[in-house]
């Protein structure tokens, strides 16, 4: 089972209309998906249409039995189903804070869904806080939008930081620039400079467009009314893009056996360690 998050520590850079939109392009591709909606502002689940109420809240979420997969509901969208969020989650942090071991709870709560689901997108909150901290913990890949803007360099670097400070180098980090507006000077500066400090940026990028915006009015993913778009095939160009990089992940020779013979690839100079890629 995948899980992509979906995160930025700053608020409204396209978080939500992109988890969205993956999730059902995962779909599509025919996994089984689901999508959390870690939110407690729930724009995933308005956008999905479905209530945002979860029995007993977060606190029974985190601190009881529930199992997370029978909490989960269909959507109007074949193999696309969400697990929604409500107001009780602005507490998760608190309620998380209590557990023995804080930081792990949401992976373990996951753990259930994998018999279902070989898909799961994290719409998460910005900020970083121990659910975020749970998060990266649990996710194989962070999919990171990211505006144009010189106070990305900023995000990216702190990100990073608590990444490599948190020893998860298996976590694959692909930000991508969100809302572009090459009209704009300041954008095309900042996304050349943002390019060479960080290679691991995605090379699709995300149009500034009404056309993404539209979609919390039509309540539905883009490619769902709109297959022919270019919002639409711009979102499948970053699933691509994803699912590529995860790929390789996939496809990493593992670790050699110790009685093997060392080939040409084990005897060769060691790759740095670095999370960007
Ligand atoms: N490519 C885009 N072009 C123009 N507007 C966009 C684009 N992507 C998203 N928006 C709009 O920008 C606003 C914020 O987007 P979104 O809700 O996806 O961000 P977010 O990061 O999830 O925000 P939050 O941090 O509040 O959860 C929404 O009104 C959305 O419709
Ligand atoms: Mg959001």
């Amino acid at each position: 089972m995948e899980i992509i998050a979906v995160y930025n520590i700053k608020g409204g850079v396209g978080k939500t209309t992109t988890a969205v939109n993956l999730a059902y392009r995962s779909a599509v591709d025919g996994w089984p998906t689901l999508i959390w909606d870690l939110d407690p502002q729930a724009a995933t689940t308005y956008i999905l249409r479905r209530d945002a109420h979860v029995d007993g809240g977060s606190k029974e979420l985190i601190g009881g039995d529930s199992d997370t997969a029978e909490l989960a509901v269909t959507t109007d969208h074949a193999n696309l189903d969400l697990l929604p969020a409500d107001l009780s989650y602005r507490r998760m942090d608190v309620h998380l804070n209590k557990r023995k071991n804080p930081a792990t709870r949401l992976l373990k709560l996951m753990r259930p869904l994998q018999e279902r689901y070989a898909s799961v997108i994290l719409d998460c909150p910005p900020g970083m806080s121990l659910v975020s901290e749970n998060v990266m913990h649990a996710a194989n890949a962070l999919v990171v939008p990211l505006l144009p803007s010189p106070l990305s360099v900023r995000m990216l670097d702190q990100l990073f930081e608590f990444v490599t400070h948190k020893g998860w180098l298996d976590l694959k980090v692909l930000p991508f620039f969100s809302m572009v507006d090459r009209r704009k000077g300041l954008h095309v500066e900042t996304i050349a400079s943002l390019r060479e400090r960080y290679p691991a940026i995605l090379a699709t990028e995300v149009p500034y467009g009404s056309a993404f915006e539209r979609l919390t009015l039509r309540r539905a993913p883009i490619e769902s009314y709109a297959p022919a778009s270019a919002a639409a095939e711009v979102y499948r160009q970053l699933w691509r893009e994803i699912d590529s990089r995860l790929q390789v992940a996939q496809m990493a020779p593992p670790v050699a056996e110790p009685e093997k013979v060392p080939d040409v690839a084990e005897t060769a100079e060691p790759v740095p360690v670095s999370p960007t890629l």
